[in-house]
């Protein structure tokens, strides 16, 4: 049985072994156990795993900034794909937000990433086109 809960810190080794065995999910220094620490603190109860009995087989990371919702590392094995465990972590992300007040999330997915597109496009997200994102990095900081 799938049992979907909040995630916490102490989910953090598992959540990052998930994503770097994941073609399409990049690990940054913002990854780091502390970041990820001050992440779940910032938007308490809004970041989600999918267990199994043999551990974790999904996950998924929401927060604000108090006007927008963003989700983040959205994945799922691929054993337990096509279950519909992605969706409900996203369900349960978008309703922690409306439980805020906040009716729009946005993510960034890699070009490279064509199922991903697919998957969102077939979900109803849709893919901006008016808006171009723009990072500032300060020096040193090239893996943030
Ligand atoms: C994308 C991903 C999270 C989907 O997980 P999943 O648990 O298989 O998705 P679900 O079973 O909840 O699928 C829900 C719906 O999306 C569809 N879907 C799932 N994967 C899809 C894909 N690659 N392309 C198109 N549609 C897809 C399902 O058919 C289902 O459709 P329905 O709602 O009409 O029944 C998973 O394939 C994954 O982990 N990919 C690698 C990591 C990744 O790229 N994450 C996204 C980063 S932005």
């Amino acid at each position: 049985m799938i049992n979907i809960r909040v995630m916490t810190m102490d989910d953090y080794d598992a959540v990052l072994a998930l994503m770097s065995n994941t073609p399409g999910i990049s690990l940054r220094d913002a990854d780091s156990r502390e970041s990820t620490a001050r992440y779940l603190e910032r938007n308490a109860g809004m970041s989600f795993v999918a267990e199994t009995d043999d551990g974790l087989c999904g996950c998924v990371m929401c927060g604000h900034d108090g006007r927008r919702g963003y989700l983040q590392h959205l994945l799922v094995l691929p054993e337990y794909r096509r279950q519909g465990i992605a969706n409900t972590l996203v369900q349960r992300c978008l309703g922690s937000l409306e439980a805020l007040g906040i009716g729009k999330c946005h993510l960034d997915v890699i070009k490279t990433n064509d199922a991903a597109a697919r998957y969102w496009i077939n979900q109803g997200w849709q893919l901006r086109r008016d808006i171009d994102r723009y990072s500032f990095t300060r020096p040193g900081n090239e893996n943030a």
